[in-house]
């Protein structure tokens, strides 16, 4: 896998330009994406997948699972097609596991391995080796699997997993789709029944998926509305045709962008409407945002939407902590909006911002303050108070701390500000949405 670190940063400067009209196509769902990739390659048969988000995080996932025995091949259509090994095949791997900056890809293939007699090390880039992975290893761990992790609990780290492992009965204590998941997983090569209790819910892709795939895969909401998911291993998987949407996440970096640049008029086709994943949406039309539905319809398993995107006086808002889960990726490009609208906006709720690929909390309060926006930072949340719609001053360098969404929200910001916005690296965009620049340029020019 490329290495950020090898290369020289690349700084660039966004500015203020045109209106952003006419019709763009996001790529697809990340989250599903490596969903997609991890449950094809435990079939015995072929799997085909279009629509496959080729952003540097997922091809890490592809990578690790090639190195754990699957094949897999894209071909000049932009289809991949998987060849599994089964559950329970996984391989041993002959090298380290390089999982880059994607904590996804590291988190759920702990999962997959803890259930099988394969030794696994995950390694990745700074910052995926300071988030906490205690979060996983601990229920893992009470399924059997072994794990030797740097100091505070961090990568490198060694998985030993376990066969047979044994199933649990476990009530997430961080809202995670990623410990759900990871939980989810290491119970196909499980034997019995093994059960994630959710208190909060967060996005389903996992549960969709699996069942999918034809796993005997259960959720029953109790009487206080808590979801209880088992599943039930050894089971075998069924090799599939999937499709992948395109990712509500990396359309909210437009939606942001149209609603706040004067004149804008967008459609963004082939949008992930996952109601565990458009808070977002939810929260800027509450805030005054245009942002119409069009084409309403199902794609491999999930509603899908062509958005409607309309330039719009936003006005501040009190987010309810309550939405958090369904736009936990989004908050970056949200504080831009609330940057740009009238009155004030107060978040909380956000603790997990701080470990994502950086400090959310942080590096947004300190990239915004250096772009001359008015921003408090509190323990679990920003306070933002908005020009109103005037351009923000501008400014920068902006300190992306290697992280994508940092970056392509500091992209949105300059294009509403005066002085234009300078991000010190544009690098880490490519992790999840390889195509951003030259679909703002094509935004920009009406295409
Ligand atoms: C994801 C879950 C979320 C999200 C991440 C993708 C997933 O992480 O932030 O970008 O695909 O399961 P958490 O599980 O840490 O909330």
């Amino acid at each position: 896998m490329a290495h950020h670190a090898d290369e020289a940063a690349r700084p660039r400067r966004f500015s203020a330009g045109s209106a952003l009209t006419g019709a763009i196509r996001v790529p697809g769902d990340k989250s599903i994406s490596h969903r997609a990739l991890m449950l094809s390659a435990l079939c015995v048969g072929e799997s085909r997948i279009s629509g496959l988000l080729e952003g540097e995080d997922v091809l890490a996932t592809a990578a690790a699972m090639r190195a754990m025995g699957a094949t897999i091949a894209r071909g000049d259509d932009g289809v991949w097609t998987v060849h599994g090994v089964g559950v329970g095949g996984l391989m041993q791997p002959e090298q380290a596991l390089d999982m880059g900056n994607s904590g996804t890809s590291t988190r759920l293939l702990m999962g997959l391995v803890a259930s099988h007699p394969i030794t696994a090390m995950f390694t990745g880039d700074a910052s995926l080796s300071r988030r906490p992975m205690a979060r996983v290893t601990d229920p893992l761990s009470e399924m059997g699997a072994e794990f030797g992790a740097s100091p505070g609990g961090t990568l490198p780290l060694m998985v030993r997993g376990l066969q047979p492992a044994v199933p649990i009965t476990y009530r997430l204590p961080v809202v995670s789709a990623q410990v759900k998941s990871a939980i989810l997983l290491a119970a196909l090569n499980t034997p019995g029944t093994t059960t994630v209790i959710e208190p909060v819910a967060t996005r389903d892709h996992s549960e969709k998926m699996l069942a999918g795939f034809g796993a005997p895969l259960t959720v029953e909401v109790d009487a206080e509305g808590v979801r209880h998911i088992s599943v039930t291993g050894p089971c075998d998987l069924k090799a599939q045709d999937i499709v992948v949407p395109g990712d509500p996440s990396s359309a909210a970096f437009f939606i942001v962008a149209a609603l706040i640049v004067p004149g804008s008029d967008l459609i963004i086709e082939n949008v992930g409407m996952n109601v565990t994943r458009t808070g977002i949406i939810t929260v800027l039309e509450a805030m005054g945002g245009q942002i119409e539905r069009l084409n309403e319809r199902t794609v491999g398993g999930e509603p899908v939407a062509d958005l409607r995107v309309r330039a719009s006086a936003l006005k501040g808002i009190t987010v309810d902590p309550v939405i958090v889960p369904s736009m936990v990726d989004e908050f970056p490009v949200f504080f831009i909006a609330a940057a740009m609208a009238e009155g004030t906006t107060v978040t909380s709720g956000l603790d997990e911002l701080r470990v994502k690929e950086s400090d959310r909390l942080a590096t947004m309060a300190r990239g915004l303050e250096a772009i001359g926006a008015a921003v408090e930072e509190r323990e679990d949340g920003l306070v933002i108070t908005g020009s109103g719609g005037r351009a923000l001053r501008g400014g920068g360098p902006i300190t992306t701390s290697l992280d994508h969404r940092i970056a392509m929200s500091f992209a949105v910001a300059g294009l509403v500000s005066d002085s234009g916005v300078e991000v010190d690296d544009t690098r880490p965009i490519a992790t999840s949405f390889p195509d951003f620049l030259t679909l703002l340029e094509s935004a920009q020019a009406g295409a």
